[in-house]
């Protein structure tokens, strides 16, 4: 702790655990303290921490060949595409592979703007798609963006509310509009199916691209492999990341076949589409498949959000999520809530000042479940040892 204290960069407040092992659901500290891990590395840990196959994938695909970068061809790198694009609509047609959720909204903006030969991005009021410049701008909160101005031009954030709003700012210039379907950093916000309908239909209407930012919410988390599929959505271009390697760093963009190929040479990434990733993603797609985890988020999803529901606290002031994506908004700052949940022994993330966030492995069982809601009665009721 010392050491990361000095030489860190200083750009992450920290929470003082030290953490030593993960097993499906839980963690451990150095003190063989056990937690329910509902911070998942921030929503990575979908299929669970040091999950068997993911670890069989590693360790077989470093022992054969660790670097190859994509100047040349690897079966890995093939056949996840193949295996990606089995999970998506039928109407997807290519892949594009890199590191990170950031890097996957970067090469999305960059996509657009390049197949259509427009400026404009739409992005939305309370939206997060990563720190890098970007990304950064199609991000909303001032908070992340005022101190790096200027950003990148072009960029345009609506109200997720407003209908007209959107139709008068999406035009003949809009390469692409952005979206999460359940908006994640900004405070566990499903959006309105309704307006995404429109949305899509303005964009088909103006010739721009309909993005639909998975990435943390792709992969099952929502009770769907992808929310976009929950909200009958056919969006043009897919970004994903966080868990799609069950902790491996990776990100992707899938894009619609109809889009034809990037043009060579646009775009690039030295990791991109590394076996090792590759390997990992694949064994990731394979386990959420096999253990159909999209039924799991959904049933485990329902219990969780009506146990956090039942609560009986003048704390909370509206529950919500989808799946296991949940949120519960205090009227109150959550920070001194979620340091008293890690002393009862389970860990949340914060979404915004107010909100406690869940994103729990999807292996978690009703048991663990109950714990955590029980965990959470207790501190929001002030039994805990807050
Ligand atoms: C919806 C969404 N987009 C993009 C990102 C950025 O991903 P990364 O931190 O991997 O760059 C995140 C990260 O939380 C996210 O939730």
């Amino acid at each position: 702790m010392e050491l990361e204290e000095r030489y860190g960069s200083g750009v992450y407040p920290k929470v003082p655990l030290r953490l030593v092992k993960g097993e499906g659901a839980k963690v451990w500290d150095e003190n063989g303290r056990e937690y329910i891990d509902c911070v998942g590395g921030h929503g990575v840990c979908i299929v669970g921490h040091s999950n068997p196959y993911i670890i069989e994938a590693i360790e077989a695909q470093a022992k054969k060949i660790m670097v190859c970068s994509e100047t040349f061809y690897h079966e890995e790198r093939a056949l996840l595409y193949k295996e990606l694009l089995e999970v998506m609509p039928h109407y997807m047609g290519s892949v594009f592979l890199c590191n990170s959720g950031a890097e996957a909204v970067e090469a999305a903006i960059k996509f657009a703007r390049i197949l259509t030969g427009r400026k404009k991005i739409v992005a939305l009021k309370r939206g997060f798609h990563g720190r890098t410049f970007g990304a950064l701008s199609a991000t909303w909160n001032p908070k992340y963006r005022e101190p790096f101005e200027p950003l990148v031009p072009g960029f345009v954030h609506v109200d997720p509310e407003n209908k007209e709003e959107l139709e008068s700012v999406i035009d003949e210039d809009t390469a692409a509009f952005i979206f999460e379907p359940v908006q994640g950093e900004g405070g566990v916000y499903p959006l309105s199916g309704e307006y995404l309908k429109f949305a899509q239909e303005v964009c088909k209407s103006k010739g721009a691209l309909f993005i639909s930012d998975e990435i943390q919410t792709g992969f099952c988390r929502t009770g769907r492999f992808f929310a976009f599929q929950r909200y009958e959505l056919s969006p043009d271009i897919v970004c994903l990341a966080k868990g799609m390697a069950g902790g491996l760093p990776i990100g992707a963009v899938v894009l619609r076949d109809s889009l034809g190929k990037i043009p060579s040479r646009t775009h690039g990434s030295t990791f991109g589409g590394n076996p090792l990733s590759c390997a990992a993603a694949r064994a990731a797609v394979r386990f959420m498949r096999e253990n159909a985890l999209d039924k799991r988020a959904e049933e485990l999803g329902k219990l969780f959000l009506e146990g956090l529901k039942s609560i009986n606290s003048s704390l909370v002031r509206d529950v919500r999520g989808l799946g296991l994506m949940i949120g519960v908004e205090l009227k109150k700052r959550s920070a001194p809530y979620l340091k008293a949940l890690a002393d009862e022994g389970v860990l949340a993330l914060q979404a915004g000042p107010t909100v406690m966030r869940f994103l729990p492995p999807l292996v978690i069982n009703e048991d663990e479940i109950k714990f955590v809601v029980d965990k959470v009665g207790r501190v929001l009721s002030g039994n805990g040892s807050n």
